[in-house]
């Protein structure tokens, strides 16, 4: 009977008011989403919301079984960007369970929980325990679809996409080759939608390496900055693999491109409006909008070869990056190409001592590696995933993502030793 009387419900919300309020609702970005429902009358109306032409780039998953489904899934599952919780339990056992799913939740994943007791206190409770949404049952497809958009989709909500600006200390470092392969690690490893906008207009080789041959990319976006939204971006956008799409360069010399500070703003605004994580590969110049780009990318990363005018340059950028950002983190740093034969070398410790920042990763020079990979149009982890530098790279995506922290491969201290010692009297 109780699923009669909700589907009723369902319908009838569907109907007047929230088809009206649905219609002023924007499409939902590229997220996962994934529900662990205890109930068919709370399952059909996410399966239900699935189908809405607003939900059609979303990925959205709904398996049976509750919280402790849903803890047992993610202890070998990365956790998507959202997780909808449907449970009968009541406000202190919900609370419990929620608390442990929590430890194996990724920082960035939101939880919406569907709930069948209306109480304020679990509300309140949820909501200081970072529970993005409590609703409490029954829901209709129209209030599963507009929660998901109030949280996504929302002006006022914040852009769900991080932008990871990647830059060179020189040219021919590695910095786009290292954005790519992040990027497909990022998208492979953790099914999170990932966009790459290849900013090197007249160079990029973002198109080479994914061996992808679109006729159109960002040119079109930023010559036409007034089309720009949503659905002129996907357009624009080429496929690489299941989560990883590529607004490529046009890589050709019929232009000279020179544009004002502003001009990719609105592009990687409306990019993190539509995918989790959105990799910007800035070209090795500075100009007013690579300068802007870096100002406002959440994240950079300087690609620097060992030597010393590599050094310099990475420390002016860091010193102007400061500067620039000054309640930001300072940029993450790879040494990247190390042991190149008969190139004489600064050591990873001493490129990075005066510079203060403990590089993100230290990553040998293997031409073989990389030439097969590029001249095959391949990613390194399609070549060879067991390799240690595409192992590297794995544990890149973990970190810029949040997932991980930079390993210090730092030698104990004098006080650790002695501690250590100590303890073994
Ligand atoms: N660790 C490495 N070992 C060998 N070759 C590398 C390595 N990293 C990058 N390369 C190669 O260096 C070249 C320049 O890389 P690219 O990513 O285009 O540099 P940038 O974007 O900094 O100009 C490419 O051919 C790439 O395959
Ligand atoms: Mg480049």
């Amino acid at each position: 009977m109780s699923n009669l009387a909700y589907d009723d419900q369902a319908e009838e919300g569907a109907s007047h008011q929230d088809v009206a309020a649905m219609q002023a609702l924007r499409p939902v970005p590229r997220i996962s989403v994934q529900a662990f429902c205890e109930t068919e009358s709370v399952a059909g109306p996410i399966e239900r919301a699935a189908e809405d032409r607003r939900m059609g780039k979303a990925h959205l998953k709904v398996h049976m079984g509750g919280v402790a489904t849903a803890i047992e899934f993610y202890q070998s599952a990365p956790t998507p960007n959202l997780i909808i919780l449907e449970s009968r339990a009541e406000p202190g056992e919900m609370l419990e369970q929620l608390g442990q799913l929590a430890e194996y939740c990724d920082p960035t994943t939101k939880v919406v929980v569907i709930g069948h007791y209306n109480d304020v206190g679990l509300y309140r409770e949820l909501v200081r325990s970072g529970v993005s949404e409590y609703v409490v049952a029954p829901v209709s497809m129209a209030d599963v679809v507009s929660v998901i958009s109030t949280i996504f989709v929302d002006p006022d909500a914040e852009p769900i996409g991080r932008s990871i600006a990647f830059i060179g200390a020189k040219g021919g470092v590695g910095s786009s080759t290292i954005a790519h392969n992040v990027s497909w690690a990022v998208s492979s490893l953790f099914k999170s939608e990932t966009v790459v906008v290849d900013l090197d207009l007249a160079f990029g080789t973002a198109n080479i390496n994914f061996d992808q041959d679109p006729a159109q990319g960002v040119a079109e976006a930023v010559y036409a900055p007034e089309r720009i939204d949503e659905v002129y971006l996907d357009r624009l956008l080429a496929q690489c693999a299941e989560h990883l799409s590529l607004l490529a360069a046009p890589s050709t010399l019929d232009r000279t491109y020179d544009f004002d500070p502003e001009a990719f703003a609105g592009i990687i605004d409306i990019a993190q409006r539509s995918a989790p994580v959105v990799i910007l590969d800035v070209p090795h110049i500075w100009n007013g909008w690579t300068k802007n780009t870096l100002m406002k990318a959440d994240e950079i990363v300087i690609t620097a070869t060992p030597e010393l005018a590599n050094l310099r340059n990475t420390k002016n950028l860091v010193d102007m990056l400061k500067r620039l950002r000054p309640n930001d983190l300072p940029p993450k740093l790879i040494i990247n190409q190390i042991g190149v034969p008969k190139r004489p070398e600064i050591s990873a410790a001493d490129f990075a001592e005066p510079l203060g920042i403990t590089p993100m990763a230290t990553i040998p020079f293997d031409p073989q590696l990389f030439g097969n990979a590029s001249n095959n149009g391949r990613m390194l982890g399609e070549m060879d995933a067991a390799n240690a530098i595409t192992q590297q790279i794995a544990e890149m995506a973990h970190v810029l993502t949040g997932r991980a922290e930079i390993k210090t491969k730092k030698k104990p201290a004098l006080g650790d030793l002695i501690a250590r010692f100590r303890r073994k009297k």
